[in-house]
């Protein structure tokens, strides 16, 4: 078994002997990827602080299509397997310029204390 992916545009293989299988799609972001915009909280599915975009082709429709990962937290990665991963570092960063998502959100202070921000972004994204 084996998995394929990508993250920003970064190809990504991972196998078992290199990688758990009991890897998260949060935890390999964070840890492996060495990605920490993207947050964890409950780690249960239930405050979407990790939510990201996978891109692919729809498993039944078979058309390209798009949508955000509530819960990379409890998502495996090695479910990823021909999927591009999008994180919020891949929309925009200040060196690299913002997204307008991101922009709007910090012109009009729309975050609290912005550790669940980068998931309103993602889902918002989408
Ligand atoms: S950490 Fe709360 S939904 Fe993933």
């Amino acid at each position: 078994m084996e998995a394929n992916f990508t993250i920003n545009g970064i190809e990504f293989k991972i196998t078992p002997s290199t990688i758990s299988i009991e890897t998260t799609l949060n935890d390999f972001i964070r840890k492996h990827a060495k990605l920490t915009g993207t947050k964890f909280m409950c780690l249960e599915g239930g405050c979407g602080a990790c939510i990201v975009m996978l891109k692919g082709v729809h498993p039944v429709t078979k058309q390209n299509t798009s949508w955000a990962v509530k819960n990379s937290c409890l998502q495996n990665i090695y479910s990823c397997h021909g999927l591009d991963i999008i994180t919020v570092e891949g929309i925009g960063s200040k060196k690299d310029g913002m997204h307008k998502i991101q922009k709007r959100l910090a012109d009009f202070n729309g975050t609290q204390c912005g550790f669940c921000t980068p998931g309103m972004v993602m889902n918002m994204f989408h």
